[in-house]
């Protein structure tokens, strides 16, 4: 980001502005926010603790650079976070904790379907274009620090269905709450049905609209963000899926927030699969990947980061879960692709006994049409969930060649201990498929 000196000077107090707006309007919690800006009254009864202070230097940080021009227009029209007028207890807010390529669309439709659940589908999207625009996946660890801090204020405003936060990140910006560039609209069953989406159409026509994500945005014309706020609240329950968010520890302060009763379901899969999905997908990123297998010569200037990366922030993250910390008791879950793709419907109730939500026959249905046999969609939709789940889940082995196998395996050795996924030695190995590289695992959550 180009800043120049006098924009941060100004960014350092539009935040100073920011996080006093959020001090008038949160009533719960005065006190560690005082300390957390730093404007706790010296000599009042307020004991800021070295944590809140630790707390304060990253906080700030991270509000203090939301973009050159998106945050002076923030200050201003910043939806506060005012308490929700419905009781929140009873709602359960749910994340789907992914990276790309690791099945998480699919994990979203368990979701999607629950005709008692508001579904969002990578809202992150335009917090990552707005502040980062070229970068796919930032290493930088400010430009990291940034993103985090504004994708944790929007996740909260969403699921308390102020929908209307998100507008300030969608390019052009939205006119009278509408906008017809919301990110993969079509995938959410609540933005593309009554009364967001209310087309004159027979049952036929409509039910076309919820599998059809183009056919949605075709029928229902632009977003009426409103309706939209409206159709949140009207549910039960809301979950919204990232690929945005590298690991656990980034969400403890959301996690930790009783108002908000976040639970999330860490979604993993074997690094090798996850990498030749990549491979397959996004083929200007990994074309020194596509390279490398083409010739069987690894390209000297191959990003390695991007497999790094992967392998790191799994690795730290579910490390993190793992050990059972006491703040994320009875709200994480880890759940393995590979477990997911053999076992649907068993995973499914294990993940719906977890948040404590009544699994609905939608779903049900939802995973036997989709999760056996192959449609004849699935060769030509790059992001679709309607294939073969099992056979997918490992034909990693036949597109990787074995030095890349390797490789990765290299890199990614510890996590694939830790998670159970079996590193081969010999080419024979990779391509015999009639014995799995998954091993048995049970990874419960705690309560
Ligand atoms: C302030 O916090 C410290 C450390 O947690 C504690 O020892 C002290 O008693 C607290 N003081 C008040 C007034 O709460
Ligand atoms: C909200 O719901 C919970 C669980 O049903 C209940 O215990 C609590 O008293 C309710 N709170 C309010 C403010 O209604
Ligand atoms: C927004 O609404 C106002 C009043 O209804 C209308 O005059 C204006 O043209 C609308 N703007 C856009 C961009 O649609
Ligand atoms: C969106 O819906 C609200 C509530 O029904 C309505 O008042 C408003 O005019 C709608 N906005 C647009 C742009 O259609
Ligand atoms: C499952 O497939 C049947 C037959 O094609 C269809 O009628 C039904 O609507 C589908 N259900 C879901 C939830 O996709
Ligand atoms: C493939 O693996 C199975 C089970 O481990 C083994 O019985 C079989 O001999 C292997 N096949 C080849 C061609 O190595």
């Amino acid at each position: 980001m180009q800043c120049s000196w006098k924009s941060v000077v100004l960014l350092a107090l539009a935040s100073i502005a920011i996080q006093y707006t959020a001090i008038r309007t949160f009533s719960t919690k005065p006190l560690s926010l005082l300390c957390s800006v730093g404007l706790a009254p010296m000599g009042s009864n307020v004991n800021c603790s070295l944590k809140d202070l630790t707390h304060l230097g990253q906080q700030t940080h991270e509000h203090s650079d939301r973009g050159c021009d998106d945050i002076l227009s923030h200050t201003s029209s910043s939806p506060a976070l005012s308490l929700p007028s419905y009781n929140a207890s009873r709602r359960t807010h749910i994340l789907i904790l992914a990276t790309t390529r690791s099945g998480s669309s699919f994990v979203g439709q368990l979701f999607n379907q629950h005709p008692e659940v508001f579904y969002l589908f990578e809202p992150l999207y335009h917090v990552q274009l707005a502040l980062l625009p070229r970068l796919a996946q930032s290493r930088n660890l400010a430009e990291r620090r940034v993103m985090l801090g504004a994708a944790r204020d929007l996740l909260r405003s969403l699921y308390h269905c102020h929908l209307n936060s998100l507008e300030s990140y969608i390019r052009p910006r939205p006119a009278n709450h509408s906008t017809d560039k919301l990110f993969r609209r079509g995938a959410s069953q609540s933005l593309c049905s009554p009364p967001v989406c209310d087309t004159p159409l027979g049952r036929e026509e409509q039910s076309l609209l919820l599998t059809d994500e183009g056919e949605c945005v075709r029928r229902c014309g632009p977003l009426n963000v409103s309706l939209a706020a409206d159709a949140c609240r009207a549910k039960r329950h809301a979950a919204i899926k990232t690929v945005r968010i590298p690991q656990i520890s980034d969400l403890r302060a959301l996690i930790e927030d009783p108002r908000l009763n976040l639970k999330v379901v860490q979604l993993v899969r074997d690094p090798r699969g996850i990498l030749a999905s990549r491979i397959e997908t996004f083929r200007d990123t990994y074309r020194l990947w596509r390279l490398w297998r083409a010739t069987g010569r690894r390209p000297h200037n191959l990003d390695l980061g991007q497999i790094n990366t992967v392998c790191e922030d799994f690795l730290k993250s579910v490390s993190t879960g793992l050990s059972r910390p006491a703040w994320l008791r009875g709200k994480y879950m880890l759940l393995r692709y590979e477990d997911l793709a053999r076992f649907p419907l068993q995973k499914t109730k294990e993940l719906y006994s977890f948040l404590g939500l009544v699994l609905d026959h939608n779903v049900e249905d939802w995973i036997i049409n989709n999760t056996r046999g192959s449609s004849d969609l699935s060769s030509r939709q790059k992001f679709t969930t309607v294939r073969d789940s099992a056979a997918n889940a490992e034909n990693w082995r036949v597109k990787l060649s074995f030095d890349m196998v390797v490789y990765t395996q290299s890199v990614c050795q510890p996590l694939l201990e830790l998670l159970g996924y079996k590193t081969v030695l010999h080419p024979r190995e990779l391509r015999n498929l009639s014995h799995s590289l998954v091993e048995d695992r049970t990874f419960l959550p705690y309560f």
